[in-house]
């Protein structure tokens, strides 16, 4: 059984019809991608998907259960995190503040500092930092400030919108490595991106999402080889 299964869904901005009668199913422990060019939906589905703009038809099921309708602090409590496009960091926040934000439904502090604990070993460089203002780290340290605050809450499911944007090539590597782990400890991963190589090689399965509809979708080799993600993508 999928872990998430977004089933034939409608979103519209006021009465402007973004998403139409699209469907994907994340299966667990999988790093499940969706591709697609500018503008074609690809944020608007993660904003259905943590109730952020609400479908008005079709359903959201995780772990069997629907998400339509639940406001999103309750969507985050089952176990879905998010790292936003553009990172969306404190900055005037240290490093380790930023991280504890992202644990805020927890009281438990000795639990708190273990998960800090555990999101230094996966980012040594941030364990380095972390009394440093996170506004006046670079651009790829960010990254790993963003994605450490997904991973404080302990997530069943963890949504990455973009996270190669604007980072040069060895962070762009660093990330997907990254990825790679946070996949490997058993967190479902749902990764939109542009970087298109790069995604199918770490990525299961895929879905290409143009104008607001399902396109194409398949195991990552399947997309590979689909001549119109060739045409696409690969020119
Ligand atoms: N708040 C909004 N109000 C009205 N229209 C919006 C809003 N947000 C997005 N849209 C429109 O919805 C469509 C899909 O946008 P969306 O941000 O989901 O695309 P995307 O695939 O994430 O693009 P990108 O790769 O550039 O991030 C676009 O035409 C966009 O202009
Ligand atoms: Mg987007």
């Amino acid at each position: 059984m999928a872990l998430l299964s977004v089933q034939g869904i409608h979103t519209a901005y006021d009465r402007v019809n973004v998403l139409h009668d699209v469907s994907l199913d994340v299966e667990p422990g999988k790093i499940t991608c969706i591709l697609g060019s500018n503008g074609s939906g690809k944020t608007t589905l993660i904003r259905s998907i943590l109730g952020l703009t609400p479908p008005n038809q079709g359903d959201i099921v995780f772990e069997g259960a629907s998400l339509v309708r639940l406001p999103t602090h309750e969507i985050i409590a089952r176990g879905i995190a998010c790292i936003p496009e553009g990172r969306r960091i404190f900055p005037k926040m240290t490093v380790e503040e930023n991280l504890r934000t992202g644990a805020y439904r927890l009281s438990d502090s000795a639990e708190i500092t273990r998960r800090a604990m555990q999101v230094y070993e996966l980012f040594p460089r941030l364990k380095e930092r972390r009394t440093q203002l996170a506004g006046t780290m670079s651009g790829g340290e960010q990254a790993m400030v963003s994605m450490g605050r997904g991973l404080m809450g302990k997530p069943k499911m963890l949504i990455i919108d973009e996270p190669s944007l604007g980072l040069s090539p060895l962070y762009v590597k660093e990330n997907f490595r990254i990825i790679r782990e946070i996949n490997g400890m058993g967190i479902t991963v749902l990764l939109v991106e542009q970087n298109v190589r790069q995604t199918l090689v770490i990525a299961h399965h895929g879905y290409v999402l143009s104008q607001g509809r399902m396109a194409a979708s398949g195991t990552t080799e399947e997309l590979s080889a689909d001549a119109e993600v060739q045409a696409a993508y690969f020119g």
